[in-house]
């Protein structure tokens, strides 16, 4: 079984670790003992843990997910070089952490569905892990590889921070079935099976195709739709995009 280490024991590394448990030997550092024993015992798998004061990285396979601004603690806290390292961080460009590990670096931008396995991830960098990257970022989901930062920014504008743009609609939409007089209860049950089966639907089917296939002439959906263009809505999210990419650059 091929090994990974992982540094950090936070969310985003334990929801790693639960996709790879069955497939990778895994070992993580963190810089609490009881912390990485909780770990352990929550992943219910047999892994090892280290504390992060001179754990050496010779050769290994390092998934780095620890918070932008500790990248300089705690790479300091490490010793050896790895064969590659493979950052979660945020907003950390390929250059930065070349100057913090002398090796290959993979990028890797995963979304909050990590924690059920169903995160769609990007990643770019050093083309010669590109395939171990993707056998190991399958295992929390889907992975796309791109070719460059500049991409990897602007699908963290879309894959990372959509979910936060989808729970908005999702809660507008309950709202306004809310203030016509739907019971909350009903219209949230009513909400999450809509997503639900829109996700399965959207593989197969562009969406205008779909729109066009439930819009009526004069019906209901042509009247609701023609409220959200007047107030421009669909402009509401391309901005959306543009700003936290706009971002995403700042902070790399
Ligand atoms: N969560 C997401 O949806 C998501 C999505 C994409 C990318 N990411 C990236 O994933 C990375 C981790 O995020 P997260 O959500 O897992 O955060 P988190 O749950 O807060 O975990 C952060 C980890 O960093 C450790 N840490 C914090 N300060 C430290 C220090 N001074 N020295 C050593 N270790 C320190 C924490 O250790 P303790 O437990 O001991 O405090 C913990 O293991 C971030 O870089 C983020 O950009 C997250």
């Amino acid at each position: 079984m091929k090994k990974v280490t992982i540094i950090g024991n936070g969310n985003m590394a334990f929801a790693i670790a639960k996709g790879l448990k069955n497939k990778f030997e895994i070992e993580v550092a963190g810089r609490d003992i009881e912390k990485l024993k909780k770990f352990k015992e929550n992943l219910k798998a047999d892994i090892n843990y280290y504390l992060l004061e001179g754990f050496d990285i010779t050769d290994k396979e390092v998934i780095f997910a620890v918070k932008p601004n500790n990248l300089d603690e705690v790479s300091s806290k490490l010793s050896g070089s790895a064969k590659v390292v493979y950052s979660v961080m945020a907003g950390v460009s390929i250059e930065r952490l070349k100057e913090k590990f002398d090796t290959s670096i993979v990028r890797v931008m995963p979304n909050m569905a990590a924690t059920i396995s169903k995160s769609m991830t990007t990643l770019t960098g050093d083309e010669t892990f590109k395939e171990s990257a993707v056998e190991i970022f399958n295992c929390i989901g889907k992975t796309l590889w791109l070719g460059s930062q500049k991409e990897l920014d602007i699908a963290t504008a879309l894959a990372g921070s959509g979910p936060a743009y989808l729970a908005l609609v999702a809660e507008a939409l309950t709202d306004g079935a809310v203030k016509q007089g739907l019971k909350r209860e009903d219209a949230k049950i009513l909400t999450q099976g809509l997503f639900e089966g829109f996700g399965e639907i959207l593989k197969t089917t562009h969406p205008a195709i779909l729109k066009d296939n439930v819009m009526s002439p004069g019906g209901t959906t042509a009247a609701g739709y023609a409220a959200l263009e007047e107030n421009k809505t669909r402009d509401g999210f391309i901005k959306a995009i543009e700003t936290a990419y706009k971002r995403a650059k700042e902070l790399s």
